[in-house]
């Protein structure tokens, strides 16, 4: 099964890449390919079948279960020059094309090396994790992390398209597709409630490597992509809508910041999770959530280290922790104000709920 989903800009193709790939390609014409690969991602790609005669420089990430964000450590300058003396060692001009394949570390960072490489060559995204698929490759936002804080170097530029074919999920960790799995929740609850109906049946079961077919995963990822790309098409620089994809990620990013400081670190899904419930706090949202994700206990005396966290958000103004919800309506946003003692308030609701530990 494939399918397109056409933003103003660039198509998402949605099938496998024999189908999509080769057919595109031949639309263009471009002096020269490469591949900007993640080791883990390569088992399901054929470059000699689908790009006869490319170079590619693999990025050495670690594979996910080793680590949770194992791969982010890469997300830097230094592996960003490394890719830059492999496209000079190549020989890219203007003309040439980069293609991403992997997860949001290689899609984010190989595009930001192609969008800066001689002022910016085209690039395409070839997502391989669910959370690259759903969000990270549609948008145009690319970065890399600077001085330990993420997605500090960066710009907005467009991909020429993206290939997003369900076959790369078939060796991709459980933990790593619950963890997408939270970005495809949260384009539910802000924008397709027929998802949501679709979510509440999946059963944690079926988020472990192989259990989906690709046609099956195509059917949530299409409806999902389709949220996020009607989001950054409607406010492309987040000067405004954007802020509902920051569904969960307040609190979400204070979890995640404060576990990664620990021996048992969340993946940005299972802290998205987390920040989902204690941000929206509707009881049969957080059923479904809690059902998939489990509950990570969370003592009160984590709290004050929590809230600290959330004062660094970037949709902050004077002091003030701001949350973005869906409003009533499908693509209609909110914005609360946090104090500290609702903050606590929620947190400690969240940890009262009645799940299974993980
Ligand atoms: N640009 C955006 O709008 C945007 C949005 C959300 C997240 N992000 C970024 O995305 C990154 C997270 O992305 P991610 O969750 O894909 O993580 P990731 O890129 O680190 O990939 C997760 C792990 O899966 C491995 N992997 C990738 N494809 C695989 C496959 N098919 N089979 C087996 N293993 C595979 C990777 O090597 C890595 O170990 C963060 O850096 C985040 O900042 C960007």
């Amino acid at each position: 099964m494939t399918c397109t989903i056409h933003l103003p800009d660039y198509p998402v193709l949605l099938g496998p890449l024999s189908e999509t790939l080769p057919a595109w390609l031949q639309q263009k014409k471009y002096s020269r390919i490469f591949v900007i690969a993640d080791a883990n991602a390569l088992a399901h790609w054929n470059n000699t079948a689908l790009l006869p005669g490319t170079e590619m420089y693999v990025v050495p990430c670690p594979p996910a279960s080793e680590h949770a964000g194992g791969a982010e450590r890469l997300k830097n300058l230094d592996t960003c020059a490394l890719i830059w003396n492999a496209m000079q060692q190549a020989r890219l001009d203007r003309q040439a094309l980069v293609v991403n394949l992997g997860g949001g570390v290689v899609g984010d960072m190989g595009g930001f090396c192609a969008a800066t490489f001689k002022r910016g060559v085209d690039f395409i995204q070839i997502p391989t994790t669910l959370l690259a698929m759903t969000d990270a490759a549609i948008g145009g936002k690319l970065g890399i992390d600077f001085n330990g804080i993420k997605n500090a170097l960066g710009v907005f530029r467009n991909p020429q398209a993206v290939f997003a074919d369900p076959v790369f999920l078939e060796t991709l960790p459980a933990r790593e597709l619950r963890s997408g799995f939270a970005e495809v929740i949260k384009h539910a609850l802000i924008g397709d409630y027929e998802l949501w109906e679709k979510i509440q049946k999946t059963t944690p079961e079926a988020l472990s490597p192989g259990s989906m077919t690709a046609d099956a995963w195509t059917e949530i990822l299409e409806p999902s992509i389709a949220v996020k790309a009607q989001i950054v098409t409607l406010d492309p620089h987040e000067h405004g809508i954007r802020a509902l994809l920051n569904f969960g990620h307040t609190v979400g990013h204070a979890v995640e910041s404060y576990f990664l400081e620990t021996d048992e670190p969340l993946t940005h899904g299972e802290a998205v999770a987390i920040g989902m419930v204690c941000e929206g706090l509707l009881s049969t949202e957080t059923e479904t959530i809690l059902r998939i994700f489990g509950r990570r206990p969370m003592p009160e005396s984590i709290f004050p280290k929590l809230w600290e966290r959330m004062q660094h958000d970037k949709k902050n103004t004077s002091g003030a922790v701001r949350i973005a919800v869906p409003g009533t309506e499908p693509f209609s946003l909110q914005i609360l104000e946090l104090s500290r003692e609702e903050a606590f308030r929620r947190l400690k609701l969240y940890d009262s709920f009645d799940s299974f530990e993980f």
